[in-house]
């Protein structure tokens, strides 16, 4: 389908020039010569169009309406500025035009600015990344060349500069699209709970590994693994990963088998990696293992020319999230936040429009309603006190609340795991599941609290060795042991009848065959 673009009917010359050579390049192009004709054809229709030239009348109210109209739809504008224009540049960013040509335009330089603008927003829509500072641009322009090959890519950038954002868009748009995108942060963890996480561990590898566990790297098998703040990694995780980059195996901890994967990596670091390498923390070829593909993400404070259209992305997005009718914003406390000075970057600006959106009482952010430190610019004061103590608080929270998710999570999977085995044991008790303790089986915490008879029992999984459909709890056995060999009880007392068997456990049929998959006793 052809891309459509709207031309407007206020400069009649520039705009049937410009009509021909978009409808000769392929485009299904539309004149509008009213600010209704226009609405009705970005709001009314079912596709809104992918451009609208504005020929003239930039000063005017409509143009303004319009131009608001576009941007709540994500439709990219260029402006055609009058020759006689004192500040153009400033003009274009008041009115939040996407692009701007000075008069007289050359048709073709137009249709050529229409195809940039088009294929550009049609990126952005995929990945989520605003931006039309030149940085940003040729970010976007990076994340196109490196979507569709598999090497290694590092993107360095401040906290908040949109790092993993970036990492998203390269999945995305890459073959690996439909497989799984998988994050870890390398600092939120200690080192041994992070290699468990990237690479799994085997049943019995350390006190409370009653199970096998996938890490990351198998889970994201055919995808891409996302490895936040790489810098933070310990000397010994960083020779895991490098092995896993060279050759694509890796141990499970405690394992002896090497396990192979494809899996894309992308790693970012918020601090320098090249001046951890110089020094010593950093493994040099693991850096440039890393660093085959490179991106760099600015901070905000050095593409300020960014900041409007973010503001007004932000304002129109959390406005239909909250609900709020919402006007937008001042051109004062605009300038304030294109002036400040932005140390937690974009996700500081996000959650800052957010709050002023919710609490903001005109419907409208005025430059009152902006908070003092950032009207003040203090983050970025004198000696740059106020930066550093934000960036280690941020990250101090952050490792000690993922720890803190991480051992809450086992938890949890802890307790529902004794409550199935306790439900399960109250449900039916003597006939079919009988849970004893026995001791000295050899390892393993067990810790079961059976009923405490102490025997020597033939061995559970041993279907012609074992004379009454029981399961028998050893010490170390986990409940996947357990689930198994009630299972295989239940199959062995129903003569094979699932139907019954499911019924005899009290689980539906459907799951009785997902795990008689799980156990492969299909
Ligand atoms: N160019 C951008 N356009 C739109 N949103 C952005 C952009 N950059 C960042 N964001 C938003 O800012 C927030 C922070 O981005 P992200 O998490 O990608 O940053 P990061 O660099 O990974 O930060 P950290 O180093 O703290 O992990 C997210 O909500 C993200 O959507
Ligand atoms: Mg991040």
């Amino acid at each position: 389908m052809a891309d459509r673009v709207l031309v407007t009917t206020d400069d009649l010359e520039h705009a049937v020039r410009i009509n021909a050579q978009l409808e000769g390049a392929g485009y299904d192009t539309a004149l509008v010569s009213s600010f209704d004709d226009v609405r009705q054809a970005v709001r009314g229709r079912d596709l809104p169009p992918d451009c609208i030239i504005l020929t003239g009348g930039l000063h005017e109210t409509t143009a303004q309406h319009l131009l608001a109209s576009a941007r709540e739809q994500a439709i990219s504008t260029l402006g055609l500025v009058e020759a006689t224009e004192p500040d153009p540049k400033g003009l274009a960013r008041t009115l939040g035009l996407t692009a701007w040509l000075a008069k007289p335009a050359d048709p073709a330089e137009v249709a050529a600015t229409v195809r940039r603008l088009i294929d550009r927003r049609k990126l952005q829509q995929r990945t989520g990344i605003l931006g039309e500072s030149p940085p940003i641009q040729e970010v976007l322009v990076k994340i196109e060349q490196m979507a569709p090959v598999t090497s290694t890519v590092l993107i360095e950038g401040e906290s908040g500069t949109g790092k993993e954002l970036v990492a998203r868009g390269i999945h995305d748009l890459s073959p690996r699209r439909g497989k799984a995108f998988i994050a870890v942060n390398c600092a939120a963890l200690p080192e041994t709970l992070l290699e468990s996480e990237l690479f799994g561990h085997e049943k019995g590898a350390f006190t409370g590994a009653a199970e096998r566990r996938l890490g990351r790297f198998e889970l994201a098998e055919g995808g891409t693994i996302f490895l936040d703040e790489v810098g933070e990694t310990e000397p010994a995780t960083q020779v895991k990963l490098l092995r896993v980059l060279e050759d694509h195996t890796f141990f499970r901890v405690g394992g002896v088998q090497p396990i192979k994967v494809d899996v894309r990596v992308i790693a970012a670091t918020n601090k320098s990696l090249k001046e951890a390498v110089t020094l010593g923390t950093f493994r040099d070829d693991l850096f440039y293992r890393l660093n085959v593909l490179a991106i760099y993400l600015p901070p905000l404070r050095e593409r300020r020319s960014d900041i409007a259209l973010l503001v007004r992305r932000f304002i129109a997005e959390f406005a239909a999230q909250h609900d709020r009718q919402f006007r937008g914003i001042t051109p004062e406390a605009l300038q304030i936040l294109v002036d400040a000075d932005w140390p937690g970057n974009v996700r500081q600006l996000r959650n800052l429009i957010e709050s002023m959106v919710v609490l903001a009482p005109e419907g409208e952010i005025r430059a009152g309603d902006i908070p003092p430190d950032i009207r003040d610019r203090s983050w970025g004061g004198a000696g740059g006190v106020g930066r550093l103590p934000m960036r280690l608080a941020h990250t101090a929270r952050d490792v000690a609340g993922q720890e803190v998710e991480f051992i809450l999570r086992s938890l949890v999977e802890l307790k529902l795991q004794v409550e199935e085995l306790r439900r399960r044991i109250e449900d039916r008790p003597a006939q079919r599941v009988e849970v004893i303790e026995v001791g000295g089986g050899g390892g393993g915490g067990g810790g079961g609290g059976g009923s405490g008879s102490v025997a020597t029992l033939p061995n559970p999984f041993d279907a012609e060795a074992a004379p009454e459909p029981h399961v028998i709890y050893r010490a170390g056995m986990t409940m996947a042991d357990v689930e198994r060999a009630a299972i295989e009880a239940a199959l062995k007392e129903t003569r094979g009848n699932r139907r019954k068997a499911a019924d005899v456990l009290g689980i539906g049929e459907r799951t009785l065959y997902r795990k008689l998959k799980e156990y492969a006793l299909a």
